[in-house]
């Protein structure tokens, strides 16, 4: 009885221990999502699904206290081609209008999907959210497929958070 008591203050030891180390990062997460600098982190990402669909993604946070305003465009023959704005006053260009779309990243950003596209040259690819920009360059020769599993954690920050306790859980289970 006293060795099981033995294990069991060992396993909630070693787990308390795994939980804090684990959460920490998250926590951080949390407090930079308040602050605006850490907006330049997180970088942009270019990827090709399996479908052939382009996946960009934009991982800036809209400033509180503005109208929330994004854009997606690339360069092209060096020209700035806009694939998908819902700024007001502004439009895509017209081959983009009917095969692209966009949907918000949790806990910020947007993602872009161009539906059957592909680059043909290295192209810059830029986004907008009110009043901040990034931008990515894309050499044609090293366009990621979307499977590369960072860019699948990045997307879906929430598989993240799902995954974790199942780690905690093997590692009890290891003991
Ligand atoms: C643009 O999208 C953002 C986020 O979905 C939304 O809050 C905003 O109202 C949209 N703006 C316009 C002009 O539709
Ligand atoms: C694309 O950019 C890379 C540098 O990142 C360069 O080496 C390559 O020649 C460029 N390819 C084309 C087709 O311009």
């Amino acid at each position: 009885m006293r060795l099981l008591e033995g294990q069991l203050t060992t396993k909630l030891l070693v787990w308390s221990v795994t939980l804090s180390v684990l959460m920490s990062p998250i926590h951080c997460d949390d407090k930079d999502d308040d602050n605006d600098d850490d907006n330049d982190d997180e970088e942009m990402t270019v990827c090709q699904e399996e479908d052939n669909d382009l996946r960009v993604t934009c991982p800036l946070q809209p400033k509180p206290n503005y109208h929330t305003e994004f854009e997606f465009s690339m360069s092209k023959d060096k020209r700035e081609v806009i694939i998908y704005t819902n700024v007001s006053g502004t439009m895509p260009d017209p081959s983009f209008r009917h095969n692209t779309y966009v949907q918000e990243l949790e806990p910020y950003g947007f993602k872009l999907t161009m539906m059957h596209f592909t680059i043909t040259e290295n192209t810059t690819f830029m986004c907008k959210v009110t009043k901040e920009a990034k931008s990515l360059f894309v050499d044609v020769d090293t366009l990621q497929p979307c499977s590369a599993i960072s860019v699948f954690l990045q997307s879906y920050p929430q598989l993240l958070s799902l995954l974790l306790p199942l780690g905690i859980i093997q590692t009890l289970e290891a003991l």
